[in-house]
């Protein structure tokens, strides 16, 4: 499964809401701006990008990272805290995104960098705070994707990843085999998953001293049954041959009585994990 929300519209596309590397060539820009703008104003994602700009503290003078940095908030948040004197960069590989996020960061001091977080275009201990939100479900080595982030952070920087694990996701009512087919489906096509549960350990691993973890559960409101992400994945799955078309109909159509009852629930749990690096001994 991955963020592959739409507007409401019948057009199944997935190549072309989706974030993947792989993808950034065919993307529809205006989709995308659209899914990253509803998943900003969900309160669950707010509360995790609140979190993480606590516990990363950007001081002025400061480099401050986002790698994969979307539409560009996150980055227009470091800039009022790291000041003129101080650097907020988003490191973003798609062209389309980047030209979006300069729009909309007119008048603020920010750099949007063309790079990908395999190999991000910063020397070696030059960066002294990092967030990562949404990215590692994406990328098909996380551990090596931490390690190049743990490279370019100075001893003493401080690092936040943030991101969803999608074995969280629940949705009633449905047809248990319908939805099994359906979530293997989406969980088959999606580089990393489960990266949520990752992040701490990835960040242990890399040497990194933790400082502080959090999840936050995204519960979609009712509304959410006929639109956004629920509108496109029975259509994806029917499309993909994984369920039937008439299965696909009675799936939206339970989601939907279920609704007008005040009975439909999906949610999803994203986490996010804090780290340091450790000044040498
Ligand atoms: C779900 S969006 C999250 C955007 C932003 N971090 C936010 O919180 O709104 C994932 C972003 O990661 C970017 N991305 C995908 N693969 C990447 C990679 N390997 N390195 C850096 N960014 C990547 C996408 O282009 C997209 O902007």
């Amino acid at each position: 499964m991955t963020e592959t929300q739409v507007p409401d519209e019948p057009v199944v596309d997935a190549t072309r809401g989706s974030f993947k590397l792989t993808h950034v060539a065919e993307q529809n820009i205006e989709r995308q701006a659209f899914i990253l703008d509803q998943m900003a104003s969900q309160p669950a994602v707010k509360t995790l990008k609140m979190w993480a700009l606590r516990h990363l503290a950007p001081a002025m003078g400061e480099t401050a990272v986002d790698v994969g940095s979307g539409t560009g908030e996150d980055v227009v948040a470091f800039a009022e805290l790291v000041g003129p004197d101080g650097h907020a960069i988003g490191v973003e590989p798609s062209p389309g995104l980047r030209a979006e996020a300069v729009r909309r960061s007119a008048g603020v001091q920010v750099e949007y960098v063309d790079g990908h977080a395999e190999a991000l275009p910063f020397g070696d201990e030059s960066v002294d705070v990092l967030r990562c939100e949404r990215v590692l479900q994406h990328v098909d080595n996380p551990a090596a994707v931490v390690q190049e982030m743990t490279r370019v952070l100075r001893p003493g920087g401080r690092i936040a990843l943030i991101d969803t694990d999608w074995a969280t996701a629940i949705i009633h009512p449905a047809d248990p085999d319908v939805l099994q087919r359906m979530v293997d489906y989406f969980l088959s096509e999606s580089a990393n998953p489960f990266s949520g549960r990752q992040l701490r350990g990835l960040l242990a691993e890399a040497g990194l001293e933790i400082t502080g973890e959090t999840a936050s559960t995204w519960i979609e409101a009712q509304e959410g049954a006929r639109q956004g992400f629920i509108a496109m994945m029975h259509l994806t799955a029917a499309q993909a041959g994984v369920i039937t078309p008439a299965e696909a109909d009675n799936f939206a159509k339970g989601l939907a009585e279920a609704a007008d009852r005040g009975a439909f629930h999906m949610s999803l749990t994203m986490y996010a994990v804090s780290a340091l690096k450790p000044r040498a001994a």
